[in-house]
């Protein structure tokens, strides 16, 4: 299986003076432990990382550390999420059929979820890891006042890994493109061009490290893994 892993942020709501990724936590910068787990995940053969050309000696370095022995390629990222993941698109071998792409801050997701996603993506178009909302759910408009509580047992919090026929989610990003959508995850593209996404169970320990907080929490489970 082939995977991109989105890299090219710059973590302003992490507050630091550089992409959160090259933060350490647990004794090793942010994004060694998603390459550590991505390593470690039988399924994935080719990795390319889509990030911003600046970071490419840190991560050069991180990776030569790591002593990984998977082939590793670095991409050039865009300015949104959304562009660094069509690059990376036009960056995969001409043969891959179905592909995975995972946040690299999400650097708690187990091998196990990516070759869960890896098996699950051979009989589907498109998937995502999620789990279950825990809490209720408010839809609030400009003035802070509710509009609307949605059924809380329809609703999912979408993570990655995200797995997806090639073809189709080059097509989905290209119609992206012209129709001028922003959109946070790309299964959003799938949805919007109407093509079905499945459910994979994702890991209530899979977060977003996004804030300092998350940062201090993914200190504490890798601590608690080891
Ligand atoms: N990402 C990317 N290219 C961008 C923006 C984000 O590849 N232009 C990646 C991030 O590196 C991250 C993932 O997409 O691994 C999810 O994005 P997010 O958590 O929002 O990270 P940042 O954009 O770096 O953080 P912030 O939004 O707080 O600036
Ligand atoms: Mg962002």
């Amino acid at each position: 299986m082939h995977l991109l892993i989105p890299a090219a942020g710059s973590g302003k709501r992490m507050g630091a003076d550089r992409n959160k990724l090259l933060l350490q936590v647990h004794s090793k910068p942010l994004i060694a432990w998603t390459l550590l787990a991505t390593e470690a995940a039988s399924s994935i053969s080719w990795i390319g990382i889509v990030s911003q050309p600046q970071d490419w000696d840190e991560f050069k370095s991180i990776i030569a550390d790591l002593k990984l022995k998977k082939t590793i390629e670095l991409i050039s990222g865009g300015s949104t999420r959304q562009e660094s993941v069509y690059n990376g698109l036009q960056a995969l071998p001409s043969h891959a059929k179905q592909v995975l792409i995972h946040d690299g801050a999400r650097c708690l997701a187990t091998p196990d979820l990516f070759n869960a996603c890896s098996e699950a993506i051979l009989n589907c178009f498109g998937l995502i890891a999620a789990v279950p909302v825990k809490d209720t759910i408010k839809v609030v408009d400009d003035n802070g006042i509710i509009r609307s509580t949605p059924e809380r047992k329809q609703l999912w919090a979408a993570q990655t890994p995200q797995g997806f026929d090639v073809k189709l989610l080059k097509q989905c990003h290209a119609e992206g493109i012209r129709q001028g959508w922003e959109v946070t995850d790309d299964a959003a593209l799938f949805e919007k061009c109407g093509i079905e996404v499945t459910i994979v169970s994702g890991e209530e320990t899979n977060l977003k490290i996004t804030t300092p907080q998350d940062l201090a929490i993914a200190e504490f489970i890798l601590s608690y893994r080891e």
